[in-house]
């Protein structure tokens, strides 16, 4: 045989291949997330193959060395560049007038060719997105798997953001996670088509970034205890350099966080000159928020900031800076005399209105600098801005409004919503995560209100905040069960994911392409991409399809929420593990609270279980439930209570403990209460809880109340004997 006939040969049988999708190969269901603004299913497949071509525009070179690499890694696939267009297999495209709307694109698979057709690099790389999900999940894989079958559906997918900020905030500050966790997480958002990735690099247990003008920045303020016991670290210049170029050609620009005039004890204890009152202070090993703001009546306050950002942006290709900018407490300005120097000198009402002075001040350097100034949401509430900035939402979305007035854009960021350091439900043995607000569920972050509260325009996107003061370096970590390890980055990837997901589509999909039922379809099929990407995640529970009363018994019918993961039963209460019944047809129990299921990916990688929280319509009259105790955890003699979100506003509560169970008693002393560190109310009391007496109140004033921020209070319980109940809540009507 000659090398003609071999290669014509070898032609024909590739556009069988091609052109037939063999029997018995299904398409992989079209689940995109974010879902694309439109798409249309065609018939047949297309198998890709070893030896296909590509052909691509220069200007999206990394963006096909991207795909390349990635089809290569999991399918041994090297393909090679097409000498002609018009003999390739993959075709990436730039055409802006094809593709009018920035970071757009348009795929088109037919049953001999992949097309995809970019507005820009981004459009492409997000093009190629689309394409990986609509593979088998092992694409995704950094090994060989060689049972997967490459095929696709032939379909076509016009796309475009609906919102050009997708970001998501990554706290580096409370804790150090290093250049190679900061790349995985870039590539998971970009897996997601997020495009801003706002590095919190500053904050009172760290400082992050090296600055070469201020050694001690790093040598000092990155690290929080001494010597080799010391935990913490910083980037270098040429990490951040790495990074910035990783996440470019993701479509991921990374905004550098600078925060001040709070939140920078670490820069205090590198250069206490830093401070109003010139104290030496250390690196904190816990979580608390320093009220050593930055002196704004020190010359030397300007001059640091004006050397920092000048490195800052010089090492950020972003259009942006963020200057952070909350949670600033102002006595020690309010007790600084070079401050209140500045208050007279400015004709300033009030000392938070300094705020507003420093950040005009700032504004007006970075403006020399063509970058746009972003903060949270309290940039543009302590004073006049004199320019237009981004302020992050955090507390609430129809904040926007304010900011539209003020001539200001916005991002919704808040809380309630989009902290993915919150935990996503009540179940006992679920990570300990932040308290100072209810949990966020998927189904719950999936539901964020987007619609623009202010004209269109001014909301430029949704951002997801990870914060990390949870985890704090120096803190003790619990054991996660679902985790089963004590490693941070592994309680960050938990955290973040799947509601990393949920995030994605509220920043790119239109509010009337959005629908949970569709969308808690679609991510049942991406649990197995992120196990191919090595991305560990919260294992969502069993969905409940019904829940019956028959007979005065409970009948439950379940349905998986991972594709392809069993369920695992039991109805005596206790926790199922891998060898407990596996569900096959809806179980009938006596008791609802008896009742568990799990969701079981793995052995070892499963979901907390379904979990019915107690009755407590019983205890009513005391009003909401706030927490569970029993004398067995109570060997300290205090009880901390946490009541963030659960005491909302000023008033009179009345909180009561009540005994549920046990013989012996629970001696009660005075109530204080506290508001993030500070002190506030102090209710004194003498009581004993027990069989004689189930219920004990005290009566709190609350008159410093403020939203987002967070609220417990310790009370002294001394336990004798067996003894158990709970706390709850209730505003007193005045
Ligand atoms: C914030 O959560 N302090 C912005
Ligand atoms: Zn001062």
């Amino acid at each position: 045989l000659n090398l003609f006939i071999m290669k014509n040969l070898f032609k024909a049988a590739l556009c069988l291949l091609l052109s037939v999708s063999a029997p018995g190969i299904e398409a992989q269901t079209v689940s995109i997330i974010p879902k694309p603004a439109q798409i249309i299913v065609k018939e047949g497949t297309l198998t890709l193959t070893p030896d296909m071509q590509i052909a691509y525009d220069a200007a999206c070179k990394e963006q096909a060395e991207y795909l390349l690499q990635t089809v290569r890694r999991s399918t041994g696939f090297r393909w090679k560049e097409a000498g002609k267009k018009s003999r390739a297999g993959i075709v990436l495209e730039i055409d802006t007038l094809r593709v009018p709307s920035a970071e757009g694109y348009t795929l088109d698979i037919s049953n001999k060719r992949i097309a995809i057709c970019g507005h820009d690099k981004s459009g492409v790389f997000y093009g190629i997105q689309t394409l990986l999900q609509l593979l088998p999940p092992e694409i995704y894989s950094a090994s060989l798997q060689s049972d997967a079958k490459w095929s696709v559906p032939c379909i076509s997918v016009v796309d475009a953001p609906d919102h050009p900020w997708r970001g998501m905030m990554l706290d580096v500050a409370r804790y150090f996670y290093d250049k190679d966790f900061v790349k995985k997480y870039i590539d998971m958002m970009a897996m997601y088509k997020m495009n801003k990735l706002q590095l919190h690099l500053i904050d009172d247990s760290g400082w992050r970034l090296e600055i070469k003008k201020y050694p001690r920045l790093t040598e000092v303020g990155a690290w929080a205890g001494k010597n080799e016991k010391r935990l913490g670290g910083f980037y270098t210049q040429e990490e951040i350099k790495e990074m910035i170029a990783y996440a470019a050609v993701r479509g991921v620009e990374i905004i550098p966080e600078i925060e001040f005039p709070a939140h920078m004890l670490s820069a205090v204890a590198a250069y206490p000159w830093l401070c109003c009152t010139g104290k030496q202070h250390e690196v904190p090993n816990q979580h608390f928020i320093s009220r050593d703001l930055l002196c704004v009546g020190k010359e030397s306050s300007y001059q640091f900031l004006a050397d920092v950002l000048e490195e800052t942006v010089a090492l950020f290709p972003s259009k942006y800076i963020n200057i952070g900018g909350d949670e600033a407490v102002y006595d020690r300005w309010q007790e600084c005399p070079k401050c209140q120097a500045v208050v007279r000198r400015e004709g300033l009402e009030k000392t938070s209105d300094l705020q507003g002075y420093l950040t005009n001040v700032v504004a007006n350097m970075m403006k020399e600098k063509g970058k746009t100034i972003v903060g949270w949401e309290e940039i543009i509430q302590r004073g006049a801005v004199s320019q237009p900035v981004v302020a992050a939402i955090w507390h609430n979305v129809a904040d926007t409004i304010q900011a539209a007035r003020l001539g200001h854009k916005a991002i919704l960021s808040p809380a309630t919503h989009v902290y993915l350091d919150f935990p996503e439900g009540r179940t006992p043995g679920e990570v300990k995560a932040a308290t100072w607000m209810p949990p966020i569920s998927l189904e719950k972050c999936y539901s964020m209100p987007t619609g623009e509260y202010a004209a269109t325009g001014t909301v430029l996107g949704v951002q997801g905040c990870f914060w990390s003061d949870q985890f704090i370096h120096g803190t003790m970590l619990q054991e996660i069960a679902p985790l089963n390890e004590n490693r941070s980055e592994n309680y960050a990837e938990y955290l973040t994911f799947p509601r990393l997901l949920a995030v994605a589509e509220l920043g790119w999909t239109r509010t009337d392409r959005r629908n949970w039922l569709d969308f808690r379809n679609r991510i049942s099929t991406h649990f197995a991409r992120l196990d191919h990407k090595g991305c560990t995640y919260r294992v969502p529970e069993p969905r409940i399809v019904a829940e019956e009363e028959i007979d005065g018994k409970v009948r439950f019918t379940l349905a998986p929420s991972v594709q392809g993961a069993t369920i695992r039963y039991t109805t005596d209460g206790t926790y199922p593990h891998a060898h407990s019944a596996v569900y096959a047809a809806p179980v009938t129990v006596d008791s609802k609270s008896d009742f568990r299921a799990i969701t079981e990916v793995t052995p070892r990688h499963a979901s907390l279980p379904l979990y019915f929280a107690p009755d407590y319509s019983a205890y009513a009259r005391y009003g909401a439930f706030l927490a569970e105790w029993k004398s067995q955890q109570l060997a300290s003699g205090t009880l901390r209570i946490e009541s963030t979100g659960a005491m909302v506003g000023n008033g009179t509560f009345d909180i009561t403990f009540v005994r549920t169970r046990g013989s012996g008693r629970l001696n009660l002393g005075k109530l204080v209460q506290f508001k993030r560190d500070e002190q506030l109310a102090e209710v004194p009391m003498q009581a004993v809880l027990d069989a004689n007496t189930p219920a004990v109140t005290y009566r709190l004033t609350q008159t410093a109340f403020e939203a987002g921020v967070p609220f417990y209070f310790e009370v002294e319980a001394a336990p004798e004997g067996d003894i158990a109940g709970y706390v709850f809540v209730k505003k007193v009507e005045e």
